[in-house]
């Protein structure tokens, strides 16, 4: 065939501070050193016009119906979509800090109807490996302590947890968020390269959900 394979779509998901923006600074390095093209991607992106709406809502400088938040999340990643497509068609693996699964399972924990919260993030590009870092809320809130974020609460956290199990399908490996860094980097490590072998042997990409 000889065509060029594509790039995996690896995200890590999981409760706040349970750990994965290091993991992912950790994986696209470690991919990297192995002559990879593996770039690092987060959502929300908050460098974007409706990023920076998102961000203002986090940080309670405004309100926003629950309801009109939630579309602007996944606005936030239909804006990205060509072009994280386009990096994956290229040979690029994402690996990706939070994605759809967290834009279901935070509005969902506040009360609104899971399908519902599924439909806009239906079309997307489904992830080829879903890392879930699980912690208990307790854990990840003793983690150095919350930052000032709308959601950074234990109780609301528990919920999100709540709501995150019911995501889970057969492309999702939960990881033990409460082993060593070391230890979770390297489970992270070898479900990501097998994920990107099984793309470059000519997985399709799907989509959401
Ligand atoms: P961050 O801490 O990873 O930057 O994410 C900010 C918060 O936004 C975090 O508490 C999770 C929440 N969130 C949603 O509510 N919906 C989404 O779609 C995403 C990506 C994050
Ligand atoms: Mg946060």
């Amino acid at each position: 065939m000889g065509g060029q394979k594509r790039g995996a779509l690896i995200v890590l998901e999981g409760l706040d501070r349970s750990g994965k923006s290091s993991q992912c600074a950790s994986l696209v390095s470690f991919l990297q050193q192995k002559g990879l093209e593996a770039e690092a991607w987060r959502f929300p992106d908050r460098t974007t016009a409706v990023g920076t709406m998102l961000s203002s809502y986090l940080t309670s400088a405004t309100e926003l119906d629950d309801h009109a938040v939630h579309l602007l999340f996944s606005a936030n990643r239909w804006e990205k979509r060509a072009l994280l497509e386009g990096r994956l068609k290229a040979g690029t693996t994402l690996v990706v800090d939070r994605y759809a699964h967290s834009g279901v399972a935070f509005s969902a924990a506040k009360g609104l109807d899971l399908e519902w919260c599924k439909a806009p993030e239906t079309g997307l590009p489904s992830p080829d490996l879903v890392l879930y870092l699980n912690i208990p809320a307790e854990v990840a809130a003793a983690r150095g302590g919350y930052g000032a974020e709308r959601y950074e609460d234990i109780g609301f956290q528990k919920k999100v947890a709540l709501q995150f199990e019911l995501l889970r399908a057969s492309n999702w490996e939960v990881v033990d968020g409460r082993l060593s860094f070391d230890d979770v980097q390297e489970i992270v490590r070898k479900h990501a390269v097998s994920a990107i072998n099984k793309c470059q042997g000519g997985r399709d990409l799907l989509r959401l959900w």
